[in-house]
């Protein structure tokens, strides 16, 4: 067997990380725990950190209702289980420490490798039963060592050994099962700093109750270590020795799967006595021990045996590192032959034990919580995942739907103007037609007012008095009659018209309403029943009319004028020209499609009046001209023939004169009224038409104007749910950004876990 320790070829080239790990293995393979327990602490915290956070995302997200949810409460649940778990794994992963627990006959020398290995008497070690009860070593960050008994909260402070094993026999409440800690300061030896705990025994031979020891203080064991005595060769001691191995043993092998032994052949120094059956012994030895880890316990392999087993001196290589502490040389005094050997084995022990401790204790006690934090990490991105998805799906049909909203603007503002349009044009040719078509069926009223005229039945009296009552009841029947018989002519046609075109408004409008509306669309534009006023005002338009009833003889001077000049120049020509000249009266406020009073009419009918009077003059200086011809007439025909004239003429006049009576006098009246009456209608036919139009044209506007406010209501609607998505679109970014985030965290501590893993629990020497 090699005593040299391998050692890792320095001169292979390796990565900077590496080398940086090899120097730590090479420092001492506790390192490797005390680094692996750091790392994953580390990553603990990480990963509690991380599920805070997400616990409180999660919580948020389920809480706002602005959403449909994107998670459940069983995931806050499970990440809320996940926390508390979380922290308490750490807390326990944070107390872990390596822990070898020796095991041995009385007197073989436990207490004094356990001081070798601490390279200091920390433990009282003589003949007899010096351990009575479990010791257990272990570090404590002050300079001042101290014991701890079971039960008692109480530190008493320890300076030396003796005072140690002073305390351990005076008190009387200690047995050999109880336990006892030593707080050794971490400062003093390296060992300790690595997180390491010893526990020493009492000898194995001083009681029957070791099985359930092993269960109070050695179920969390990394490593165990068989201290023997190499001096016992007689048999009898030796199978006593190791009978009572194996119950320890098959013990602690049925309670922990295949725990890690290791057996010190303690005392090898005597060998030296007798250099002549040292190989023989240690062969001896060697084989027993094999058998018993590989046969017996089959915790090991034949071949890896050797690894297990060392020959070793515990006393002198305690000596020597005292004497190396104190500066003095390691191999003086009185040291049996072979030392070297011996020591070289013993630390090859060591550095075995440390390997092994370590990267056991790293499986052990890290491997489990280790897979408990990956299923974590796993569940949350598992969580993560689902509200990313869910995010993702609701933000896809947010906007979705926002697409088909801005369509639809789109779409109803572009029909909107079309429509419009259209609709502007409609309205212009029905209010054309309706002009057109009241016009002429106003023109062809007047034509027939004298029908209209001629049906007025109401009593007549020339006195002024029944002429003005008379009157009134007569514009009163004109305005009822041609009311009646113009919206005969004209209210049906327009009527349908308007609602035809009302009709194709409508129907225009209702695709860019929401179904829903599109059935009230009928009641929501109330179609009232329209009906034209004409509005013909006949009081006000006849007002001025003046009648002339008084009698005319028809061969009179008067009407004889008359019949050459027509009535009107006639009364001018005979009453001399200050008359003034008669002007209609303001008919309606809205007067502005009558065409002017004819004021240019004003110079031609001066112009008429001066020639009539020219005439008029012409004549009467000529009377004297007609007295002489009558005379020569006289001469020429006789008397009798004049007298039949004059008496013809008188006749005549008698006769016309009888005649003239009230009901001649009303029709003239009629008549007059009939004349006067059309040129006055006359002059308001464009503008009554006119008017009808516009009540067209109003009736229509304000349909469509209800209808377009209709579809302002849908416009405003679609506005509004457009907002209101992309505020959802933006809170679902946000809110996905931060799932993936997560998701991507949850991922990251996963690999930290892979990687952790790979470097310390798959990590085979
Ligand atoms: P208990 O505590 O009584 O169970 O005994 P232990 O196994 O702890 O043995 P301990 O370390 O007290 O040693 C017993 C005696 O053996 C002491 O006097 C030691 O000095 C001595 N001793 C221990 N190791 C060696 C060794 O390697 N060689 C020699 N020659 N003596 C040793
Ligand atoms: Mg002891």
């Amino acid at each position: 067997m090699s005593l040299v320790f391998s050692r890792p070829n320095t001169k292979a080239v390796h990565g900077k990380k590496d080398k940086r790990l090899m120097a730590e293995v090479n420092a001492s393979p506790l390192k490797h725990f005390v680094t692996a327990k750091k790392k994953i602490n580390g990553i603990f915290e990480q990963l509690g950190a991380y599920i805070k956070e997400s616990a409180s995302f999660l919580e948020d997200t389920y809480k706002n209702d602005e959403l449909d949810p994107v998670t459940t409460e069983e995931h806050v649940q499970e990440v809320q289980g996940y926390l508390t778990k979380v922290s308490g794994i750490g807390e326990v992963l944070s107390r872990r420490h390596m822990k070898v627990v020796f095991f041995g006959r009385t007197s073989n020398g436990k207490s004094s490798v356990i001081n070798a290995m601490l390279c200091d008497k920390v433990l009282p070690s003589g003949i007899g039963h010096t351990t009575n009860c479990f010791l257990r070593v272990e570090g404590t960050d002050g300079n001042e060592a101290f014991i701890l008994t079971e039960g008692s909260e109480e530190k008493k402070s320890i300076k030396t050994v003796n005072q140690l094993a002073h305390a351990l026999h005076q008190d009387e409440d200690l047995d050999a099962g109880s336990l006892v800690c030593v707080m050794w300061p971490k400062a003093k030896c390296a060992l300790l700093r690595d997180d390491l705990v010893l526990v020493d025994s009492p000898g194995i031979d001083v009681t029957t109750e070791l099985d359930s020891w092993i269960d109070k203080f050695c179920l969390d064991a990394d490593v165990f270590v068989l201290v023997a005595n190499s001096e016992s060769t007689l048999m009898q001691t030796a199978a006593l020795n190791w009978h009572l191995f194996k119950i320890v043993f098959h013990h602690v092998n049925e309670r922990l799967s295949s725990p890690n032994i290791f057996i010190l052949n303690n005392r090898w120094d005597a060998s030296a006595s007798e250099p002549e059956y040292m190989e023989e012994v240690r062969r001896q030895h060697m084989d027993r021990c094999t058998n018993f880890l590989v046969d017996e316990l089959a915790v090991v392999d034949r071949n890896q045996a050797s690894d297990r087993i060392f020959f070793v001196s515990a006393k002198e290589v305690l000596q020597a590192r005292v004497q190396k502490a104190q500066g003095m040389p390691e191999a003086g005094g009185a040291l049996a032959e072979g030392f070297q050997a011996r020591l070289f084995e013993f630390q090859n022990f060591e550095r075995r034990f440390e390997e092994c401790i370590s990267q056991s204790a790293v499986k052990t006690k890290f491997e489990q919580h280790t897979v408990r934090a990956k299923q974590i990490s796993e569940a949350l991105r598992h969580i993560m995942d689902s509200v990313h998805i869910a995010a993702q799906e609701q933000r896809v049909y947010c906007f979705e739907t926002k697409e088909d909203r801005q369509d639809r603007l789109e779409f109803i503002d572009k029909q909107l103007d079309l429509l419009s349009m259209d609709c502007k044009t409609k309205i212009k040719k029905i209010t054309e037609e309706v002009e057109k078509q009241v016009s002429n069926a106003m023109a062809e009223e007047i034509r027939k007012l004298h029908v209209l005229v001629d049906d007025f039945h109401v009593d007549f009296h020339p006195s002024s008095v029944v002429l003005k009552v008379y009157k009134n009841a007569l514009h009163q029947h004109i305005e009822e009659g041609l009311g009646k018989n113009m919206s005969e002519r004209c209210s049906t046609s327009i009527t349908s018209a308007l609602q035809a075109t009302q009709t194709d408004m409508i129907d225009g409008l209702k695709p860019l309403l929401p179904s829903p509306l599109r059935e009230q669309v009928d009641k929501l534009v109330p179609r009232q029943c329209f009906s034209l006023s004409y509005d013909l005002a006949c009081d006000k338009l006849c007002s001025d009319f003046q009648e002339d009833i008084s009698f005319h003889f028809s061969l009179g001077w008067t009407m004889l004028v008359n019949r050459f000049l027509g009535p009107k120049n006639t009364r001018r020509a005979l009453m001399g020209n200050n008359d003034q000249v008669p002007r209609p009266m303001a008919l309606t406020p809205v007067s502005t499609s009558m065409p002017p009073f004819p004021q240019s009419a004003m110079t031609q009918e001066e112009l008429m009046v001066s020639m009539v009077t020219g005439l008029a003059s012409l004549t009467s200086r000529t009377s004297m001209g007609v007295l002489v011809v009558g005379g020569v007439i006289w001469k020429a025909v006789g008397w009798r023939l004049i007298a039949l004239s004059v008496g013809l003429y008188g006749l005549l006049y008698i006769y016309e004169r009888l005649t003239w009576t009230t009901r001649a006098k009303e029709r003239a009246f009629k008549r007059q009224f009939v004349e006067y009456a059309s040129e006055k209608l006359q002059l308001i036919v464009s503008y009554t038409g006119s008017n009808c139009s516009h009540q067209v044209q109003q009736e229509l506007a304000g349909v469509f104007a209800q209808l377009c406010q209709q579809v302002d209501v849908t416009r405003q609607n679609l506005e509004d749910e457009i907002t209101d998505m992309n505020k959802k679109i933006e809170l679902l970014d946000s809110l996905q950004s931060k799932a993936k985030l997560l998701r991507n965290k949850a991922g990251w501590l996963d690999s930290e876990l892979n990687m952790f893993t790979q470097q310390y629990l798959h990590h085979s020497k």
